[in-house]
């Protein structure tokens, strides 16, 4: 316990112990156009890219299942599709807000109420975790699917207990032919990092995570944008 607050507080946002269930990590466009004329914006863009600048410094990449990505010591995320990334960087990955999939209008109504913003001062500490599910996944129908993540696996709501400490964003990014299906971002205080790491593990444990077949976790801490 004691080592365990020590190493915590010697390396703040890095999870105290990451579960990398046989993963060892690491070392190693068309734009979307929103409908803006009824003042409604359906989707924004993000590009995610990885360097040695940015408003992120990368504490640990971990490779949790199937091949990981580069290593990097900083993240640049910007709000529009990014085609190309300068010479020292050595990822990019893309992906866009949407509507709910799978979330009934009670669950978006108490996600309303209790998720945090994007962006609070406090959340110094943040996950980017890149996620891709087999094709066995891709070919089930809409209710199959959400069958599994909430009535079989419960992710909305093993998700609640830890609002509002933790604010997420998703991004869908299967659409745009990407590397992964999803670019899932979540923001959170350093003392809430524990909280943070026994919620991925729960997730981990589920049955939808069997359809998970890559999957790398990055770790970050706010830092300078130079
Ligand atoms: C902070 C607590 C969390 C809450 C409240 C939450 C809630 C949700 C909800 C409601 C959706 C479905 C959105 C829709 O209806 O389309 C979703 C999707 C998703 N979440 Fe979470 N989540 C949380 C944490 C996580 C974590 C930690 C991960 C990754 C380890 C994750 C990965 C995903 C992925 C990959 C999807 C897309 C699933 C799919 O469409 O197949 N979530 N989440």
């Amino acid at each position: 316990m004691l080592v365990g607050l020590l190493v915590y507080l010697a390396k703040p946002c890095i999870a105290s112990e990451l579960a990398a269930p046989g993963g060892v990590a690491v070392v190693e466009s068309s734009p979307i156009k929103n409908d803006n004329s009824k003042g409604t914006k359906m989707s924004s863009i993000f590009t995610f890219i990885g360097g040695s600048k940015g408003q992120w410094s990368v504490k640990k990449i971990t490779g949790v299942k199937g091949q990981p990505i580069a290593e990097v010591s900083a993240l640049r995320i910007v709000e529009s599709d990014v085609r190309e990334k300068n010479s020292e960087e050595k990822w990019l990955f893309k992906g866009f807000t949407s509507n709910t999939r799978y979330a009934t209008s009670d669950e978006v109504a108490s996600l309303k109420k209790l998720q945090p913003e994007i962006g609070r001062k406090e959340a110094t500490c943040a996950a980017m975790i890149l996620v891709k599910k087999s094709d066995s996944w891709w070919q089930l129908a809409q209710d199959q699917r959400r069958k599994i993540f909430e009535e079989q696996s419960h992710h909305n709501s093993i998700g609640m207990d830890y609002l509002p400490a933790v604010a997420r964003r998703l991004h869908h990014s299967r659409d745009l032919g990407e590397e992964f299906d999803f670019i899932t971002w979540f923001e959170f205080a350093p003392s809430d990092i524990p909280k943070f790491d026994e919620l991925v593990d729960r997730l981990r444990a589920s049955e939808e995570w069997t359809y998970v077949e890559r999957e790398v976790d990055v770790r970050l801490e706010q830092g300078q944008e130079e």
